[in-house]
């Protein structure tokens, strides 16, 4: 077991700190918060936090517009506040992980001021300025991930500047050794304040075609669909020259001991196992992304799972994850009785599993009034579920006002069903989601085959999931049968690959049942299989 990296044995916890503990009362969580919540997460089990950016920003895309990239927004607190976090997760064997957002700063960042401030201004090349086409209007087709065009004209100077996301968000130029000496700088910054790592903002996007050729249009594109979607981003992102950068990054993350890199990535498989690097020296973990996505049945769970083993370079650690700030909860995806069974899903793959604040909850996605509406891709191009508000709601407590979230008005709602969903109350309830997650996590932790051991899918009838998990010595081997439908289901003739208790199933009960060749399912069940020796 000790050869395995922290990051390779333990679970992850995402925190999006506006929304998960408010210790002042203005409505938005802050550090102090965290902090004061980490012994629950210590309970829960998990091994790490990583935070959402806490960085000084105008928030117009709530932190992912960075001004200031060595110092921590008075929203969230002060740097003695993170200080404070860094010791008091590392006292609880907590890691800290923050968001590096390298990809593209806030308008309002010192070093975009003087970018755009002259074209003969020593940091002119530390953004992506270009003329305008001969025609006049933007250089080329490129388009922004939030609407419309990615080029914004600027009077001062009369060129565009480049902006994969909202125009208070330009792009910095990776091209430049200037740029990448100073990210590399703010990394260092925080690495020597004792983080353990970093989720690294749309890895993928950062370097771009070097002649600006225009983006192929998409054939697969239809009316209705995501604007950003009508071209291929064949020449914005995943440029064969990301991967230096990566690796630059790596090297200065292996200076320190036993930091993680972590990638955000939306890329097919084939693509996305390439940010492992040559010889493994790219990214620790590329996110992958394949369960939020897909079709909840089981032979096409079956199949990306399949794929994606397949894909893996020798030696590369998986990773799973459910759900994130940027999509839909799950819970609201595949319905409450399922999410059960995907937590099972989750915490029983082989590989590092990401999971979202709220989700251990049962948290679902929460309608927002048009008035109440903060997402600035939903601004842009509304009414098409894209806006990601809804998954961003304040963590569910307690049954008390605001569900314990905050003493005054919570920047979002809080999901109307908060009285009986929140930790209060599902902490003393031995059937809740909550309990699930936390024996799934903790058997995560004591079983080496869960944790580590090798992945063999069994193949079966019906709308059911089911693989065992091996480990290499002399300890128990499980079997996971998920019933991914909604009607009972019994699974015949697996031999010795059924033979054993059942140690876990999402409903909760039947722990200790003898299984023999039968294993019978309930609708929406999972459960975990000891095998017999
Ligand atoms: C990905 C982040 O997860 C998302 O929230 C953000 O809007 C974009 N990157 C831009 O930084």
């Amino acid at each position: 077991m000790t050869s395995f990296r922290w990051w390779q044995r333990g679970t992850i916890y995402q925190v999006y700190p506006r929304s998960f503990m408010d210790s002042n009362g203005d409505g938005v969580g802050d550090l102090p918060g965290l902090i004061a919540r980490l012994d629950y997460l210590r309970w829960l089990g998990i091994d790490a936090v990583w935070c959402s950016p806490i960085y000084p920003s105008p928030m117009k895309d709530f932190g992912y517009d960075v001004s200031d990239y060595t110092d921590v927004d008075p929203l969230f607190g002060t740097l003695a506040d993170f200080d404070q976090l860094v010791a008091e997760a590392h006292n609880r064997a907590l890691k800290l992980v923050l968001d590096f957002v390298p990809n593209h700063t806030s308008d309002e960042h010192a070093w975009f001021r003087e970018s755009r401030s002259s074209r003969d201004d020593p940091k002119r090349d530390w953004y992506i300025w270009r003329d305008p086409a001969p025609g006049g209007g933007p250089p080329n087709n490129w388009l922004s991930c939030f609407g419309g065009s990615a080029w914004q004209f600027d009077e001062r100077t009369g060129q565009y500047y480049y902006h994969a996301f909202l125009k208070e968000q330009p792009d910095l130029n990776w091209r430049s050794p200037e740029v990448v000496e100073a990210m590399l700088g703010v990394l260092r910054f925080w690495l020597d304040r004792g983080v353990d790592g970093f989720r690294v903002d749309v890895l993928w996007h950062l370097v771009k075609d070097d002649q600006f050729r225009d983006n192929p249009p998409n054939p697969a594109w239809r009316e209705g669909m995501d604007p950003y979607q009508r071209v291929i981003p064949l020449f914005t992102t995943d440029r064969p020259e990301v991967h230096g950068i990566v690796r630059r990054m790596r090297a200065l993350f292996d200076e320190y001991r036993d930091r993680v890199l972590i990638g955000e990535i939306y890329l097919p498989v084939e693509r996305l196992v390439q940010y492992y690097g040559p010889d493994l020296r790219g990214a620790n973990l590329p996110f992958n992304f394949q369960l939020i996505s897909a079709r909840w049945d089981a032979s096409h769970l079956e199949r990306l799972v399949d794929e994606y083993e397949a894909a893996l370079p020798e030696g590369a650690w998986p990773n799973w994850v459910l759900g994130n700030h940027d999509q839909h909860r799950i819970a609201t995806r595949v319905g409450g009785a399922q999410a059960r069974v995907a937590a099972m899903l989750l915490l029983t793959l082989r590989g590092t599993p990401t999971l979202y604040y709220g989700d251990e909850i049962g948290m679902h996605d929460v309608a927002i009034p048009p008035d109440r509406v903060h997402d600035p891709f939903e601004k842009n191009v509304p009414g098409r579920g894209l806006g990601r508000d809804p998954e961003r709601t304040p963590m569910q407590w307690s049954a008390r006002d605001n569900a314990g979230f905050t003493a005054g008005t919570p920047w979002l709602p809080i999901a109307s069903d908060f009285t009986s969903a929140n930790v209060a109350v599902e902490r003393g309830d031995p059937r809740s989601i909550l309990t699930l997650y936390h024996q799934l996590i903790a058997m995560r932790r004591g079983e080496a085959a869960l944790e580590v051991g090798r992945f063999e899918p069994v193949r079966v009838e019906g709308d059911v999931l089911a693989y065992v998990r091996r480990s290499r010595k002399d300890e128990s081997d499980f079997l996971v049968a998920l019933n991914l439908g909604s009607r009972p289901h019994a699974l015949r003739g697996l031999g010795n690959s059924s033979r054993g208790t059942i140690a876990l199933s999402t409903h909760l009960d039947r722990v200790g049942e003898t299984v023999g060749e039968e294993l019978a399912l309930r609708a929406d069940e999972g459960v975990i299989v000891r095998l017999a020796p």
